[in-house]
């Protein structure tokens, strides 16, 4: 357990707290490219609990500007779409997407007062389906030469869904390699064909056996964490009764983001976005190491799920996500149904909105949030000391020297696992149809 003051202190994500100086360091998922198909590409984007509007101009290009009009306040996500710009409804006034504002229509002729008017905006970039934003100071870093941002836009299909708590919770269910073996527990095992676009459906890595029953069979995996360019290697072993060793390796990558295998072709890179202090998006680039991905039917499995447009999940706390005690007696662990995302959902709300931690009890096997939540502190230390260097990818290894990260399941025969999730690696990586090497 931890005191209120360390609670807040690593939960609170306001511009100007703690935390949310360390994330403002790095770029953060803001929409999806999808969000801005329609006729009318403006969406109201909120991030780190800063109000915003999200725009695409008539050149294409994007604009991330705040979402209060610098003139009254009045809401800039009703605002015209024309001249290449946004244009307040109330008084006319014009901005561009540097946020500069170019016209005030009701001012005397000649005047130059727009001149001095700036809307808060922030540089945008789009990669495979996600527009990423930077709200930090200076400028904004390079990005890291991971599989998800590599992959071509062939290879990788990306989605979000909405969760009502802290940022923090949402992101410790993804470094915490002993609940998939309770939480997701399936009772019974589906046939692995059936299991495309779905989470610990396939088999484990190469063997005859479904990655539910291994789960189920071995509860009470050996966790190891190592720290890395990026954040975290987590690994987690599962000593089977023929002695042979399931390996499986997940990340952390600093600062909220999870980078973990869902089959033995794709990978899900998972961002977990602050809304605000009390709420948060979970943005998926899952990537493909083997055919492009089915971006219909996964799209179309996931919408089943969501509602539009802020991607709120059908089955939330309203409904007792979906809960059915006698599904829980014979088919699965939580009642809650097979979408494993509701499963994690209500881990993570039921705590509440942000998480009593001055009253929780932690074991062994949460050794990777013990670790993670140290190395926040330390970035937090680091920006106050004014020494960002210290912080993970931020100029101590280049980033264009940092890839990956692996994210696999191996059996390992003999027990040499680190060979076997090496080579289980490797193997996928060369018969892969894009460039997937992990180049020194
Ligand atoms: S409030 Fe926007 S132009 Fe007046
Ligand atoms: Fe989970």
């Amino acid at each position: 357990m931890i005191s209120q003051d360390l609670n807040e202190q690593i939960t609170r994500v306001g511009r100007g707290t703690d935390t949310g100086e360390v994330l403002r360091r790095y770029w953060q998922p803001a929409a999806l490219i999808d969000e801005l198909a329609g006729n009318r590409p403006v969406v109201p984007v909120r991030l780190l609990g800063e109000d915003l509007v999200l725009f695409r101009d008539e050149q294409g290009e994007l604009g991330l500007i705040q979402r209060q009009c610098p003139h009254r306040g009045a809401d800039l996500c009703f605002g015209r779409l024309e001249d290449n710009g946004l244009r307040c409804p109330f008084h006319g006034w014009h901005f561009d997407r540097s946020g500069q504002c170019v016209e005030q229509p009701a001012e005397p002729e000649g005047s130059r007062m727009h001149e001095q008017i700036k809307a808060r905006a922030y540089p945008v970039v789009e990669k495979n389906g996600i527009v990423f934003a930077y709200m930090g100071p200076g400028e904004p870093p390079a990005f890291p030469e991971f599989d998800c941002f590599r992959a071509p836009e062939t290879h990788v299909f990306a989605f979000k869904g909405l969760w009502e708590c802290n940022w923090l919770q949402a992101m410790e269910v993804g470094i915490d390699p002993a609940h998939a073996s309770f939480l997701h527990r399936f009772l019974q095992d589906e046939d692995p064909n059936e299991s495309y676009g779905k989470q610990f459906r396939d088999k484990a890595a190469n063997t005859e056996i479904p990655m539910t029953k291994l789960l189920r069979d071995y509860p009470r995996p050996e966790i190891q964490v190592e720290e890395t360019d990026f954040g975290l290697r987590l690994t987690a072993l599962r000593h089977m009764e023929d002695g042979r060793i399931h390996v499986r390796v997940t990340n952390q990558i600093f600062p909220e983001a999870i980078c973990i295998p869902m089959s033995r072709e794709m990978t899900i890179t998972q961002w977990h976005v602050p809304v605000d202090d009390e709420t948060c998006y979970w943005y998926s680039m899952f990537t493909s190491f083997g055919a492009p991905v089915n971006k219909e039917l996964m799209r179309e499995q996931r919408l089943k799920e969501h509602r539009l447009p802020d991607y709120a999940p059908l089955k939330n706390k309203s409904n007792s996500y979906g809960y059915d005690p006698e599904e829980q007696g014979v088919m699965t662990y939580t009642g809650m149904g097979m979408d494993i995302n509701v499963h994690d959902q209500w881990a993570v709300e039921s705590m509440g909105r942000i998480q009593d931690r001055t009253d929780e009890h932690l074991g062994k096997s949460d050794v990777g949030i013990i670790r993670y939540r140290r190395m926040l502190r330390r970035a937090i230390d680091a920006v106050k000391a004014g020494d960002e260097t210290a912080m993970p990818m931020h100029g101590s290894v280049a980033l264009d020297k940092i890839f990956g990260p692996v994210s696999t399941d191996a059996i390992a025969q003999d027990g040499d696992w680190k060979a076997a999730w090496h080579d289980s690696d490797a193997e996928r990586r060369k018969a892969c149809s894009w460039d997937a090497t992990l180049a020194e």
